[in-house]
């Protein structure tokens, strides 16, 4: 497995207070120079909330006549634990819902609102009743930035224009008088727009070339009048190892209309068999793994091909769905992708957030699918109850990344086997924030065994450690309704820091995030 982290050393070592005998392997980890290292844009830490299942309807939104405490018919405890984690921005309303969406059947008085049917997730019937005004309030209340996925499979391309002049323009306009007419006089600004979702798939199964002229023309007439800095459009990008999307795109699209080109990557064992989100195998979990490192490999080559048209790094590479996905909860409806999230998804979410980080160049907003009841969710709801998953812990943990300078980090992993294959067992990235604050995030996703890492600090002036972990005593533990506190993050100790080296021994399936002043 190739790892954006190089080289060093595993070596044996004889520690001081171990027994005569005993002998323990280490990884040495380096830190290098962060003269020339990128900051981690906050907007790697972004979500997604899609109208499939229970995400908005019966998930953020149960409208402002429901007895769950709302503000405007969104979850005030979803709201409250969503500003905690510091979203930095919420992708809505698809993935594949929003090539079928027309945002002018989401505003004025909701009476009037027509219904349509949600023909990609179960079938259902959408009454429209959260739209453009809902989302866009919700994200004020969240401090995050929208990011609105346009319409361009069934949509037109002055549909989508109106969209933009509907929520950004400040003058007097057709479309910004009738958002006035709605009850909203100051703009939004919309800063991040999609154009277009999986356009090789249910966007409307194009082909590459093809797309990057529809892009070319949706491009051109989306305004960027009120928007500091313009419109910030991104490409539908590749699914997976589909590099010749990324190359033709890269070479067809002028520039100056594209900012960013994205990436769609899950974790999954087999489409046809995915297999449950709770009762699974220990190879089950390291083919899991090994789909999520796969990550690495596609930013490191889905990079190199923008290298080559972009040496300057202008457009940015957008990992705008992330994510485990497995089969849905026995008896749930197989349309509304409603699974748990256990150890396994917290290892996912580690592991990839480290290889964002560690991209920083070059990858410059993720967001995983999805926020709340669809696939890695970090919030599952169960009528007026919530909960945190394992994941939500670990987002809580990495935030500390949003926006601090990557600190670029030199080691060589060891191996974590099964079923005869392996795979790198640590995954680490490191940041400085503008305080100085050093924070180390280290994954072991080994699923039995412990391994040692040490790291000369002394060099960043580090005087006081301390460190949080997040692990369980099995790779299937998981919050639930009953128990909403099984796995939660514990203060953790395992660590010595002497002579300016910190030696840390991090249990099998755990995340550590490090904290040092
Ligand atoms: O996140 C669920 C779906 O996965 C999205 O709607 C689509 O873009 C992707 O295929």
């Amino acid at each position: 497995m190739a790892m954006g982290v190089a080289l060093l050393f595993v070596f044996f070592l004889s520690l001081p207070g171990a027994g005569l005998h005993a002998q323990k392997a280490v990884t040495e980890i380096t830190i290098g120079d962060a003269g020339g290292s990128p900051l981690i844009s906050r907007h790697i830490y972004g979500h997604f909330a899609e109208h499939l299942g229970r995400c908005i309807y019966d998930g953020f939104y149960v409208g402002d006549s429901s007895l769950i405490p709302n503000k405007a018919g969104v979850r005030n405890d979803i709201i409250a634990a969503l500003k905690e984690l510091e979203i930095p921005n919420l992708r809505w309303p698809g993935g594949c819902f929003a090539d079928t969406y027309h945002w002018k059947d989401g505003i004025g008085p909701r009476e009037d609102r027509p219904t349509i049917v949600n023909t990609w997730w179960g079938g259902v019937t959408e009454d429209n009743s959260f739209g453009t005004h809902d989302f866009l309030n919700l994200c004020e209340a969240l401090e995050a930035e929208p990011y609105l996925s346009g319409n361009v499979g069934s949509g037109a391309v002055q549909e989508l224009a109106d969209w933009v002049q509907y929520v950004n323009y400040d003058g007097q306009s057709p479309m910004s008088d009738l958002r006035v007419q709605n009850g909203r006089k100051e703009p939004w600004k919309v800063r991040y727009w999609g154009v277009g979702n999986e356009a090789w798939g249910c966007g409307g199964h194009m082909r590459a070339e093809y797309y990057a002229d529809i892009y070319r023309k949706y491009a051109t007439f989306m305004s960027g009048a009120g928007v500091e800095g313009g419109l910030y459009r991104i490409a539908s990008g590749a699914s997976d190892d589909d590099y010749h999307w990324t190359e033709v795109l890269m070479r067809d699209i002028p520039h100056r209309l594209l900012q960013g080109v994205a990436l769609h990557h899950y974790s999954v064992i087999d489409w046809g068999n995915k297999g449950s989100s709770v009762d699974f195998s220990e190879q089950q979990y390291f083919d899991i793994m090994e789909r999520s490192w796969l990550m690495e490999e596609l930013i490191q080559k889905h990079s190199a091909i923008m290298d080559t048209y972009d040496p300057e790094k202008k457009v940015d590479l957008v990992v705008d769905e992330w994510g485990g996905w497995y089969d849905v909860i026995p008896g749930t409806n197989p349309g509304f992708l409603y699974q748990q999230n256990t150890i396994r998804d917290a290892m996912i979410a580690g592991l990839v957030l480290n290889i964002f980080n560690n991209h920083a160049d070059r990858v410059k907003m993720a967001n995983l699918a999805q926020t709340v009841n669809v696939l890695q969710a970090v919030i599952l709801t169960e009528g007026e109850k919530m909960i945190r998953t394992p994941t939500y812990h670990v987002m809580n943990m990495y935030k500390v990344h949003q926006d601090a300078r990557l600190l670029p980090l030199t080691f060589e992993s060891p191996n974590y086997e099964a079923g005869g294959k392996s795979l790198p067992a640590l995954s680490v990235s490191a940041s400085m924030d503008e305080d100085d604050r050093l924070h180390i995030s280290f994954v072991n996703i080994d699923a039995s065994r412990a391994h040692t890492v040490q790291l000369p600090l002394a060099a960043l002036g580090v005087a006081k450690l301390s460190a949080q972990i997040l692990t369980g005593a099995r790779l299937q533990d998981h919050n639930s309704f009953d128990q909403p506190e099984a796995v939660r993050p514990a203060g953790f100790s395992n660590f010595s820091y002497r002579k300016g080296i910190l030696e840390l021994e991090l249990p099998p399936h755990s995340v550590v995030v490090l904290a040092g002043e």
